[in-house]
């Protein structure tokens, strides 16, 4: 079973993903987190991308632990000029190939649970169960703004994840988009325990 989740930043995807995944005993791709990697790794190092780094991209996971050449990246990839930059990068060509074959890769013969932007249009369009999973900018600013130990201004915020929304939306491949097939859920107005409920039921009614 193929269960693929789509949304914009900061919307939960991968916390939700995570409920899932846990509560139906399936594998978690965390797929943001895999450009974050690349991404931790030019800003480490210090360079530029080239198609030559694709080939030692050495990075793993264990445990929904990300690990980039041995070294446990989970909460440093999750820093706001990571996300800046990850985006900056999911628009190169080469890159985007490059993780779509792995994300298939690593799915292959398992049932899971994946977290993107182009799950359901472009890495497994035949997938089981399409959500696509939305909230205002707003919302998931102050929601960010909340939960961040970084001192760094809601304003700021808002105005990262506005342009991280236009960058995602309107890049030449693969745009964040809802398929037209995925179930929209609006979480606007909801906790994480009530997506979660309402994530659930959705599933199980597909499943009948
Ligand atoms: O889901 P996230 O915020 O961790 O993703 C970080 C960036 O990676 C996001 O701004 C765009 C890119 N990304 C992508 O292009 N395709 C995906 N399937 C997942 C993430």
């Amino acid at each position: 079973m193929i269960i693929a989740i789509d949304g914009p930043s900061g919307v939960g995807k991968s916390s939700i993903a995570k409920a899932i995944s846990k509560k139906l005993n399936i594998y978690h791709l965390d797929t943001g987190a895999m450009y974050r990697t690349l991404a931790y790794k030019l800003k480490k190092d210090n360079i530029e991308f080239s198609k030559e780094l694709l080939k030692d991209f050495d990075f793993q996971i264990k445990d929904n632990k990300f690990y980039l050449d041995n070294e446990d990246i989970t909460d440093k990839i999750r820093e706001n000029d990571i996300s800046i930059l990850a985006s900056n990068i999911s628009k190169i060509k080469e890159v985007r190939e490059f993780m779509v074959e792995l994300q298939r890769k690593i799915s292959n013969n398992k049932d899971v649970v994946l977290d993107g932007r182009d799950i359901a249009t472009v890495v497994f369009p035949n997938a089981d169960i399409k959500l696509y999973i939305d909230a205002s900018a707003e919302i998931r600013a102050k929601r960010r703004f909340l939960e961040l130990n970084e001192t760094i201004s809601f304003d700021k915020i808002l105005e990262d994840i506005k342009n991280r929304d236009y960058q995602d939306m309107t890049r030449e491949i693969a745009p964040l988009v809802k398929a037209d097939d995925a179930i929209l859920v609006d979480t606007s107005n909801m906790s994480l325990e009530e997506v979660i409920k309402k994530i659930i039921d959705i599933i199980e009614g597909e499943q009948k």
